[in-house]
């Protein structure tokens, strides 16, 4: 047991000390420049160390410090240059100065860690950053939906304060584009407005994958896969860096629970300790994992190191594993001892939903238990009111139960001139409303070119503003003001004073649709 570890770790060590070495000699041009006298003196300790069989964590633990303080003083020059929101230079290299040792591929060309940056206005200072690599899947695409689950319920003030990076791990830059293209034509305000980011790696970044030495009995094409799998979450992790405080690790096929963003934000700020390393927002692999985004290139580096080894999910374990468990004790005091830098918050917020791996032929149909159901429409107490409706309602999920905030409302694809009325035998002032089409499921079940009308209980009152100067009530019909619409799915805002009371309150749709309509959440403020 004790010889294993011992072994283990000094792997461990050599690797960081030859590659220091590598470092010293490679960042000069002579060929011949001795070594750092510090570097041969950690080395002697080393050896010291292990010669007498005495390596303990402790002195381990220094030593890497002790390396690694001299590898960054050596080499981490960063000039980080945003301009008119493109990066240029090559971002990544100056992120991360050993790139070249564990990726010697990368050596003759100077452009391979620049990103490619498709859509994207360089938005940094933000709270969080989630990154999403994506790959050309054989069967099924679930990156729109994925999207639209995490935009689904964003506040602007969130949206104002968070980065969704698009990590498209392809070469094919025919495919990349047609995925910038495919974003931009769905989340057209988000990609403008700079929260949604789509990038690409640059043409040099991989490595020849026939080259690689299959371990733990996985196949050719899983060992590259995985490989692969590192070197992408690498240059992401490198990229989303500088972009804000926190990192959530995602993946593209997912749903997440209405409130994460908010979730997450209260959950850290309610944490009494510093200590963590990482906190959990799904069990699953990959998915919902929250880095602080100072940790993150020293994460990176360390998946870089042995990409070609393990898989990701082992060397995420791994990181812990140097830097809680003591050698000398049992793998209970470890798994105690790494349980202390990842936190787990329950419920989950994501859950996974694809169910074919990105691995061809894998099926992946993992759940997270602990995610629940998901959460399919936001009931509210609205005010009593007749409801009537030209729609047709798909089974139980009806308008009246909608109302009180039993279930959603469905109903059949609407021609022009479809309505939902909502009225008040007794005229009331009604101050804001919400209308929300669509869920997490459904996500495209909108009502579009439908506006949102009132009708108010003075007849007069419509004349007068319709009339005057105000140009909102300008395209009113009939005895109702038109006072919104629905966009991206929502309709929502706040009704005049000169308007009140109400008698009644429409929806009116203007042309006809293929697509079902749902409404997910109906609030009529009072
Ligand atoms: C690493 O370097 C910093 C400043 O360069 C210094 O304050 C710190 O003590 C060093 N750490 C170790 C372990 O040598
Ligand atoms: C960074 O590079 C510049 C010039 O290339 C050099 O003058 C400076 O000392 C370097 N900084 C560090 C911390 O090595
Ligand atoms: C950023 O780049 C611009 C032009 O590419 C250059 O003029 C400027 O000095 C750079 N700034 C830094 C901090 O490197
Ligand atoms: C979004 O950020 C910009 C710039 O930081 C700021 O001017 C604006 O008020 C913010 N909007 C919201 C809704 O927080
Ligand atoms: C990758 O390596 C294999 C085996 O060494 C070689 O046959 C192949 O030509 C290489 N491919 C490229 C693109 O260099
Ligand atoms: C909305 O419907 C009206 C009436 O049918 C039509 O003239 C208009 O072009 C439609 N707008 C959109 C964006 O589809």
């Amino acid at each position: 047991m004790r010889l294993t570890h011992v072994k283990s770790v000094c792997f461990l060590a050599c690797i960081v000390l030859s590659l220091t070495w590598l470092t010293v000699y490679n960042g000069n041009d002579e060929a011949a420049h001795p070594p750092h006298p510090e570097i041969i003196h950690l080395y002697e300790r080393l050896l010291a160390a292990e010669v007498k069989g005495e390596l303990v964590s402790r002195e381990l633990s220094s030593v890497l410090k002790n390396l690694r303080n001299l590898t960054r003083i050596a080499a981490n020059n960063i000039s980080t240059n945003f301009t008119d929101g493109q990066i240029k230079g090559s971002l990544l290299s100056s992120r991360l100065p050993n790139a070249n040792l564990y990726l010697p591929h990368l050596r003759d060309k100077t452009d391979s860690l620049t990103p490619n940056v498709v859509l994207g206005h360089g938005r940094i200072g933000v709270s969080l950053v989630l990154g999403i690599p994506t790959v050309k899947r054989q069967k099924q695409s679930y990156l729109v939906n994925t999207l639209h689950s995490l935009l689904f319920d964003l506040s602007p003030s969130e949206r104002n304060d968070t980065v969704i990076i698009v990590f498209v791990a392809e070469m094919d830059i025919e495919y990349v584009k047609s995925v910038g293209e495919l974003i931009k034509k769905n989340f057209p305000r988000d990609v403008h407005s700079g929260l949604l980011e789509v990038v690409s790696p640059s043409q040099n970044f991989y490595p020849n994958f026939s080259r690689l030495r299959e371990t733990f009995g996985d196949s050719k094409e899983r060992v590259k896969w995985r490989t692969k799998q590192n070197l992408d979450y690498s240059f992401l992790m490198l990229y989303a860096q500088s972009k804000g405080i926190y990192y959530v690790q995602l993946e593209d096929d997912i749903v997440a629970k209405p409130g994460y963003s908010e979730a997450m934000k209260t959950y850290v700020r309610s944490l009494a300790s510093d200590d963590w390393m990482f906190l959990e927002f799904s069990q699953l692999g990959f998915i919902g994992k929250m880095f602080r985004a100072r940790d993150l290139p020293m994460i990176a580096e360390f998946f870089l190191m042995f990409h070609r080894d393990k898989p990701i999910d082992w060397l995420l374990d791994h990181i812990l594993w140097v830097k809680a468990c003591n050698p000398e004790k049992d793998d209970t005091d470890c798994k105690k001892q790494k349980g202390l830098l990842k936190l787990r918050y329950k419920p989950s917020l994501f859950q996974h939903v694809g169910l074919h791996s990105s691995l061809p032929g894998k099926l992946q149909q993992l759940k997270d238990k602990d995610f629940g159901k998901a959460v399919l429409f936001t009931a509210h107490s609205n005010p009593q009111a007749e409801l009537s409706s030209s729609l047709e309602p798909y089974q139980r999920h009806t308008l009246e139960r909608a109302y009180l905030g039993e279930d959603f409302f469905w109903g059949l694809a609407p021609n022009a001139g479809d309505f939902i009325l909502f009225s008040f035998p007794v005229p009331r002032t009604i101050t804001g409303y919400r209308f929300r089409s669509g869920n997490l499921e459904t996500n495209r079940d909108w009502f579009y070119n439908t506006t949102v009308e009132v009708l108010p209980s003075d007849a007069s009152v419509r004349d007068t503003l319709v009339n005057g100067p105000s140009p909102q009530y300008k395209g009113s019909h009939g005895g109702f003001i038109v006072i919104g619409s629905f966009v991206d799915g929502l309709a929502e805002g706040e009704i005049d004073r000169r308007i009140q009371p109400i008698a009644a309150i429409r929806l009116l749709v203007h042309s006809s649709s293929d697509l079902w309509v749902l409404l997910s959440e109906i609030f009529i403020k009072v």
